[in-house]
């Protein structure tokens, strides 16, 4: 969670206002976050790291928390596996499998607009419109995570940033958006610390 404590408190409304059976957290790294989302959920996580060393490391870290299953190889790749299996199980996504070269997360959104419908999907690092204290990643024309980049596929989901303005947040001041399901864009408007993207904002 980047050690911000306004991201934390977002999460800690959403799991109250959704119960949420899986979560899936691409990019893995050390598991800081991992352990973070299962401890708040209560709810099994997979975790998917491309690369073996952060994935053996996080693996060994995370042992002693049954609920975590960490997984190795590309982020499509398990999406894809579990889209045939547990797309109907309401989800909690956290993606953040983007770090210098790889940007995996349109295909990522895509994977996952086809094939789940209870679901909401945090994605890390993202522009937070307005509000420029918040950091978001620029990986070069048109790879930047801004609203223009979310793909059409996802179009039809309810597009939120923190309601917190980056001066009252804490660590990394890193942004976020989170896109809430048709099915589920009710239930997040229960959660104050989330705005819903306003007209002004560059939506998809
Ligand atoms: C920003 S770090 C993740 C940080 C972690 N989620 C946390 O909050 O502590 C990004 C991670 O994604 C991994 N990664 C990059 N591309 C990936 C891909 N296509 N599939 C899975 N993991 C990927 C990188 O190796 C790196 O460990």
């Amino acid at each position: 969670m980047n050690g911000q404590s306004g991201r934390q408190q977002i999460f800690r409304e959403l799991v109250k206002a959704i119960t949420f059976e899986q979560v899936v957290e691409t990019g893995t790294y050390r598991g800081t976050t991992t352990e973070f989302l299962a401890a708040i959920t209560g709810a099994p996580v997979a975790t998917v790291e491309l690369v073996d060393r952060y994935r053996l490391f996080a693996k060994a870290r995370l042992a002693a928390l049954p609920a975590v299953e960490t997984f190795g190889g590309d982020s499509r790749d398990l999406l894809r596996h579990l889209s045939l299996t547990r797309s109907r199980v309401p989800t909690l996504f956290y993606l953040d499998a983007h770090w210098r070269t790889e940007l995996p997360l349109a295909d990522e959104l895509r994977i996952i607009a086809a094939s789940w419908s209870n679901a909401v999907v945090v994605i890390d690092d993202f522009q937070v419109p307005g509000d420029r204290g918040y950091a978001f990643d620029d990986y070069g024309p048109c790879a930047a995570l801004t609203a223009a980049y979310l793909p059409d596929e996802i179009r039809t989901w309810t597009l939120l940033y923190p309601a917190v303005p980056s001066a009252a947040e804490t660590g990394q001041r890193c942004g976020a958006a989170f896109l809430a399901s048709p099915a589920l864009a009710g239930a997040t408007r229960s959660v104050t610390s989330l705005r819903a993207a306003t007209r002004a904002d560059p939506c998809p």
